[in-house]
């Protein structure tokens, strides 16, 4: 079976709960070149990809299982996978954030790594939005005046405040979850019962 999480810091914290379940990677992920990695369980291995593909190796079938930002799962909105367990790992929030304390408004111009999310929120409130899609440093259009307001993660808030940005509207709560491929949870059953049951006892 394989098992995808996510690069960064899902991967820190998620690598420590499969450590206590007695999980390890013949190699570690942050210092080799690897991009399939050998546990010390017969049968598991663990790849590590960008936050924004795990859907799709999921999808493809070729990987099991993966760990995953709600996030992701909200942006890239796909069916293909039963959420199986809430790790509570990598725990952050996704907000609005604007250099002043301003209300959301109509036509307002957005800039996030989550085009998706940000439409519906605004949508949601009866406001169209328009989205400049950045792939990171996201504070930066907001500090720069390119964009009216941004939607980002936020963990401990120290990148809001180093750049004079501020927390306007919470959109939602994230942490990290455990997801399974439809189908090889119907082959594997036992098996990734047992592998959640095991994650469950250490998160
Ligand atoms: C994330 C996020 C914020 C920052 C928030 O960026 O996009 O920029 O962390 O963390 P803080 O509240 O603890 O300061 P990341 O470091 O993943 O890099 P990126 O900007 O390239 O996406």
């Amino acid at each position: 079976m394989r098992l995808a999480i996510s690069k960064g810091r899902i991967l820190e914290d998620a690598l420590k709960v499969l450590e206590r379940c007695d999980v390890k990677c013949n190699e570690s992920p942050f210092s080799s070149r690897k991009l399939i990695f050998s546990t010390n369980i017969k049968h598991l291995e663990i790849i590590v990809v960008r936050a924004s593909d795990v859907p799709l190796y999921i999808e493809s079938g070729k990987v099991d299982m993966g760990i995953v930002g709600k996030d992701t799962l909200l942006e890239t909105n796909k069916n293909n996978h039963f959420r199986l367990l809430d790790l509570n790992i990598a725990e952050c929030k996704l907000i609005v954030a604007a250099k002043n304390k301003v209300k959301l408004k109509n036509n307002m111009k957005v800039a996030t790594k989550y085009p998706n999310i940000t439409r519906k929120f605004f949508h949601n409130k009866g406001f169209q939005c328009s989205v400049m899609k950045l792939y990171g440093s996201i504070e930066l259009a907001a500090v720069l005046n390119m964009t009216d307001a941004i939607v980002d993660l936020v963990e401990t808030g120290q990148t809001l405040k180093e750049n004079g940005l501020k927390e306007i509207e919470l959109i939602h709560k994230i942490s990290s979850m455990l997801i399974v491929n439809k189908s090889s949870y119907k082959i594997n059953r036992k098996k990734i019962d047992n592998f959640v049951n095991l994650m469950n006892a250490a998160r």
